[in-house]
This record gives C-alpha cells, structure tokens and sequence, in this order.
C-alpha cells in the first residue's frame, strides 16, 4: 500500500521528522487499514520512507524507517534495543527507567517504562495498536521483564478511533509495583494508578531538590502525585507538607513515607486553594515546587496555563523564606521555558518579590529530546531562587 506526500513534507520527512499531518498527504491508496503500514512515496513515485497511516487520525502519517526494511518483530527488536543502548550508563541508583519513548526511540506511540522486573506499557496510536503482538513480543525478549501491564488509558488513543485498554499483559504482575529511587524504597498500585504509575521524569530535580535543601527546613510539595519530591526531602530530614486533588495518590505517599520510616504531611485539595490556606495560616517555606498536570494540551490554552503558574508562583513567593526556593515545573509541550519565566516574573512582580534564576532544567536522558522531532521535549523546569 502506498502514501503520497506533497512536496512541502518531504524535507522534513526526510530529515527525521516523524509525524505527516492531514495537509501533508496527498493521496492514499483505496482500502488502507487503520494503522497499517504503507510506502510513503513523492509526487514523483520516489521511495520515501515507511509508516504507519490512519486516515481518521489527527496525525495520519507517522514514519518508522527512511530505509527499506521490513517491519516486523526483528525490526521492533532492533528498535528497543537501540532505545535500551541509548540509556546505557545514563540513569543510575534506580531500577526503574522509561525504556521506550515512543518517537524519540523510533517507535512512534510506544511508551514502556520498567519498575524492577515489571513493564508498564501504552500503545498510543492505531500503528502500534495494530502491531501490538510484534511490539509485545520484541519488549518481552529485549526487556526481560518478568511481567508487563498495559496502560493504555490515554486520551491520545480516542483521537485514532482506538478504545482505552488496561489489563495485564504477560507474566505474574503484583497488585503493589515495587522498586527504589535512591535510598527510597517507592511502589503504587495499579488500580489508583495515574499514567505509567510513577512519575519517572522528575528523577533528577527530585535529586537536585533534595540537595537543595537542610534538615528541619521547610519544603512544600505542590501537585506531589504519591510525593515523590517530599519524600526525598523528608529523607534529607525536611519538615514537608505535599498537596494533590488525588486521594489515592496521597494515600500511597503516606503508606511509602511509613514503609521508609518518615513522616510526611498531606493535604487533599485543589492546588491553589490549598495555597490560599497556607497562606492564611502565615506558614512559611524554605522550598516550594509547583508540578502540575499539562495545563496546555493545546496551543490556545497557554495563556491559561501561564496564568495557574502566576497565581501558584506568587503564593508561593509569598510563603518563601528570604534565600528560599521555588521550582516551577511544566510537562506541556506547548509552554516554553520562556512562558514560565514570563509567568514567574508576574508573579514576583504580585508577590512583591525579587528572585535569581537559578537553573532550567530538562527532562532526564530515559526521555531523550531528540533534535529532529521537536515535540520530544516536554519538561520544562525553572529553579528561582527568593532574594
Ligand atoms: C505531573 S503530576 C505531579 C507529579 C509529582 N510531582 C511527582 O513527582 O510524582 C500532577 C499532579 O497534579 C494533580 N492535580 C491536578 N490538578 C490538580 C489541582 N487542581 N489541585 C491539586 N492537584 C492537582 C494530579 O492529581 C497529579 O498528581
């Protein structure tokens, strides 16, 4: 079967850019399957590429291969062979990484991230969906995980026409997800799980946090999830307090702080309330961090997204001790560093403040920003310090 792609799309098709949008295409063979692999061909017939096409996708073309190689079970096993080899060394006193990145590791819609001996995997688009058997079974053999559960519960899969699917895929997988981050001994459940279950991308500013901070300080955890940055600060000996809208999700943190014996404080709410009450209650703290949800899945959300950073920032300036911390964290593509910086200026500029810019922080190398697809970069931190 074959793909047609108009001239304007080639240059970027051929330089590695994965994604062929509905404007791109100008014809597809009649009868094409949702998902199935075609030849991505020229106006002039010349050979392109290989990958996968849904014609009711948003993204309709998303490419595997400038070479003509088959794509069966040995290519996906080249793939998350090469995934695994790009990881080598990088990503250390953890046994839990994101193996697959989906199109940065050349698998478009492949997202797997590994916990000990066990797999979370989400197939995201019709192209991997149609595959699954070959992609399963290529992870199984190059992973070596002993079992594997599917979340593929993502909205990007309504988009392909696909249903949300979760479940076990192979091998025995625990009901409690074990592994450690550090001197952190972490778990979940999958049934109260968000996404692949554990947050993995914010390893290194946890890491950099908690160096950042001295025992009997402060620290404010702001859409902590299961309290991944204030569990690492408590270790470190900080007094903290973590708030989310997730019950469940607090539920764990406490249940991980009582298994690593440590205390840590929770507070059920939504994020800038909470703040608001903190405030009322004149606390004070010696680092804050802001961790929302994507606030911009599109572009025309920015603004409002800015706007939740500005509000959430000046609270938090505020609350800060001169000398203090603030790390502000968005996992939107769609906000640059320069929408938090411009937020954070707001937000000094409400809370009266002065503050240096320490850092700005990317996504850690099991998420590798591949510099020809320019939506592989997510995470976007900006580490302030109070003046
Ligand atoms: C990106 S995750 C945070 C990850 C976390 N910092 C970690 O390291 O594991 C965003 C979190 O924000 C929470 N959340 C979303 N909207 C919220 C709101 N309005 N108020 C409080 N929490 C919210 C979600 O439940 C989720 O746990």
């Amino acid at each position: 079967m074959n793909v047609t792609i108009k001239t304007q799309a080639l240059r970027r098709l051929r330089g590695r850019y994965p994604f062929g949008h509905a404007g791109d295409v100008l014809s597809a063979d009649s009868g094409i399957g949702a998902g199935e692999v075609v030849d991505v061909r020229g106006e002039d017939g010349s050979f392109v590429g290989r990958g996968y096409f849904n014609a009711q996708g948003a993204t309709p073309l998303r490419m595997l291969t400038l070479e003509r190689e088959d794509i069966n079970e040995a290519f996906y096993r080249r793939r998350i062979r090469a995934a695994l080899n790009r990881r080598e060394g990088q990503i250390q006193d953890t046994d839990a990484m994101r193996v697959v990145y989906a199109e940065a590791d050349g698998l478009p819609g492949v997202v797997a991230d590994q916990f000990a001996g066990v797999l979370a995997v989400q197939l995201r688009n019709a192209g991997a969906e149609h595959h699954r058997e070959l992609i399963l079974n290529a992870l199984k053999k190059e992973t070596g995980a002993g079992a594997a559960y599917e979340r593929s519960d993502t909205g990007e899969r309504r988009k392909e026409g696909l249903d949300l699917k979760t479940g076990e895929l192979w091998g025995e997988v625990p009901r409690r997800v074990r592994f450690f981050e550090d001197d952190l001994e972490l778990f979940f459940d999958w049934q109260d799980a968000q996404k692949t279950g554990f947050f993995l991308d914010q390893r290194d500013n946890r890491r950099m946090l908690a160096a950042l901070v001295q025992p009997g300080q402060h620290f404010l955890d702001v859409y902590s999830y299961t309290g991944g940055f204030s569990l690492h600060a408590a270790r470190r000996g900080a007094l903290t307090v973590a708030v989310d809208k997730d019950a469940a999700a607090l539920g764990i943190l406490e249940a991980v702080a009582r298994a690593n014996k440590l205390q840590a404080g929770a507070r059920l709410g939504d994020a800038l309330e909470v703040l608001a009450q903190l405030e009322r209650e004149k606390r004070r703290f010696d680092v804050v961090v802001l961790d929302p949800p994507t606030l911009a899945k599109r572009r025309d959300d920015v603004p409002n997204a800015k706007r939740v950073f500005t509000d959430g920032a000046a609270r938090a300036l505020r609350m800060l001790n001169p000398g203090g911390k603030l790390l502000i964290s968005t996992c939107a593509h769609y906000l640059r560093v320069d929408d938090l910086l411009d937020a954070a200026r707001v937000a000094a500029g409400e809370a009266s403040a002065a503050a240096q810019v320490m850092a700005v922080t990317y996504q850690p190398a099991d998420h590798p920003y591949m510099l020809a697809v320019p939506e592989s970069l997510y995470l976007k931190s900006v580490l302030l310090k109070k003046d």
